[in-house]
């Protein structure tokens, strides 16, 4: 898979994907990522990407024409699946999207900035538009890393434990049961005792039936209600 960030603020990378579990996938060579500034397209020798808005108000709009090329160029290098934009108005990000972006082979995130960009951008290069939130980010920058790790660690062989990602909160519409490690007793605060019986199927059972009682507890939106997915 290779993701291709667009961004006119390159360094709010540094720390988020070329850390962790992403740097993992990268070496593995499971995954690329590659950033790209948008002021490297800058459409005059003042180096601008973005203007005033026609007809007036506060706010400086992302120009189109840096951005289509600097798509046209990774276009024609390759085919992409999607071209997102990240903003706040777009569907929201769920485990379901992450799923299905992570069959993707390649796909462009582009990050707003300032007031937005230019709505040419997205009527005519801009495939898919999601939002991390109902709230609004100073860029698209974050929600681009927090979509990138999502689709990034169900990759196959990128996480130590295989099955792991599978069995996520929110894999199954429901939360994920609770974990205990060493010591199984620490201040007379026991773990259940069924984690340590060594009986796969009643720890399967445990761990099902506690998974449902969370999400009723905690996340009952996510049963029954299916527009959350
Ligand atoms: N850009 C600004 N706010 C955002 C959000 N909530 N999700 C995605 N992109 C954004």
């Amino acid at each position: 898979m290779r993701i291709d960030i667009i961004t006119c603020l390159p360094e709010m990378f540094k720390g988020t994907v070329d850390q962790s579990i992403l740097k993992r996938a990268e070496d593995k060579g499971l995954a690329q990522i590659h950033i790209h500034n948008l002021r490297d397209y800058a459409v005059n020798k003042h180096n601008q990407i973005d203007d005033y808005a026609f007809g007036g108000g506060a706010g400086m709009v992302l120009m189109i024409e840096p951005i289509d090329k600097c798509i046209s160029k990774l276009k024609a290098e390759r085919s992409y699946d999607d071209i997102i934009y990240m903003s706040p108005d777009g569907e929201l990000l769920s485990q379901g999207i992450s799923n299905e972006l992570s069959l993707h082979q390649n796909m462009i995130l582009l990050c707003g900035h300032y007031k937005g960009v230019d709505e040419r951008v997205r009527e005519h290069l801009v495939t898919r538009e999601i939002s991390i939130g109902n709230y609004v980010l100073t860029g698209g920058e974050l929600a681009a890393a927090v979509v990138a790790d999502s689709i990034i660690r169900l990759l196959p062989g990128v996480m130590n434990d295989e099955t792991s990602a599978l069995t996520d909160s929110f894999q199954d519409n429901l939360v994920a049961p609770p974990v205990y490690t060493r010591p199984a007793d620490y201040k007379g605060w026991a773990v259940p005792e069924v984690l340590t019986s060594g009986h796969e199927a009643k720890i399967n059972d445990w761990r099902f039936d506690q998974a449902v009682k969370r999400t009723r507890q905690k996340r009952p939106d996510l049963l029954g209600d299916e527009s959350n997915n």
